[in-house]
């Protein structure tokens, strides 16, 4: 018996030393690492190759604006990554975690949330149940809740129509309503499908305020825009996606001076 306890004093603390070692290990790795790595995906549809080999990175408080012409695949990439598309190869990781082929709602209790090129709001419920929905699963408080609500609405400027029905709100609001989704459930990663086509320069200008402050809290974003006017105060950072694969990584300016991108998108 008292060999066995002197033992255990013997390797407690070691072990508890290596664990405490591993686990700050793991945590750098993570934070050393990007926030969504994006390897070599593949999909095609009904054998007709719609992605081949696409990769990128998004690192924390990074904002990626991405690109590219009808068709070209923005959306099935979002798709995939958002677990509504299942890759016919390559994989997502977020910190570090394969998140390939999840469930949409696995993904985002991860923290990838995401806006829809067609907003899906729900249109006869008011602004504030359309909040509260996304919270249900939470395990936030009421009074948590209400607060992270009240915070929301004043971000994206809907304070002022949180008891209005959806339906009634114009196109603008609508869109940012559809951030305000994505965004009340606090997510690490937020993917934006189109957020300013079809509203006004008012609303766009609030878009991107809103993205750059969810940035500097850390959150990584990426937002597809056909709004090339827009882009340089979104981001400098710009993905070319044309015929499902990667042409080009750069500033706006670089892509823009880019004969390719010119030529397969730009020049259109
Ligand atoms: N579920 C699907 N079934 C069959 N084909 C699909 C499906 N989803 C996407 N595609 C095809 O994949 C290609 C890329 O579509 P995707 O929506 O990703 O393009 P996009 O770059 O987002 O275009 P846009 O700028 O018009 O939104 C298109 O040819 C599209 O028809
Ligand atoms: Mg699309």
């Amino acid at each position: 018996m008292p060999k066995a306890s002197s033992a255990r004093r013997r390797t407690e603390p070691r072990t508890k030393a290596r664990l405490l070692w591993q686990a700050r290990y793991r945590k750098a790795l993570r934070v050393q690492s990007p926030l969504l790595k994006v390897r070599d995906l593949h999909k095609s549809f009904g054998g007709v190759k719609t992605l081949t080999n696409v990769s990128f990175d998004l690192d924390r408080g990074q904002v990626l604006g991405l690109i590219g012409p009808n068709g070209a695949g923005k959306t099935t990439v979002f798709n995939i990554i958002s677990g509504i598309y299942t890759a016919d190869r390559g994989e997502v990781f977020l910190e570090e975690h394969a998140i390939t082929n999840k469930s949409p709602s696995f993904i985002a209790r991860r923290g990838v949330s995401r806006t829809f090129q067609v907003a899906r709001t729900f249109n006869d419920m008011t602004v504030d149940e359309n909040l509260r929905v996304g919270l249900v699963r939470g395990r936030l408080t009421r009074q948590k809740t209400n607060a992270r609500i009240a915070e929301i609405l004043e971000l994206t400027r809907l304070g002022s129509r949180h008891a209005d029905t959806v339906a009634v709100l114009p196109d603008g609001q609508k869109k940012l309503l559809e951030v305000a989704r994505a965004i009340v459930i606090e997510p690490k990663v937020l993917i934006l499908d189109e957020p300013f086509a079809g509203v006004g320069a008012d609303v766009i200008d609030l878009m991107i305020s809103i993205i750059h402050d969810l940035a500097s809290r850390g959150v990584g974003c990426l937002a597809i825009s056909h709004d090339i006017a827009s882009m340089p105060r979104l981001s400098s950072d710009v993905l070319v996606l044309v015929d499902g694969q990667v042409m080009t990584r750069g500033t706006i300016d670089a892509i823009r001076n880019d004969a390719r991108v010119v030529d397969a998108y730009l020049g259109a």
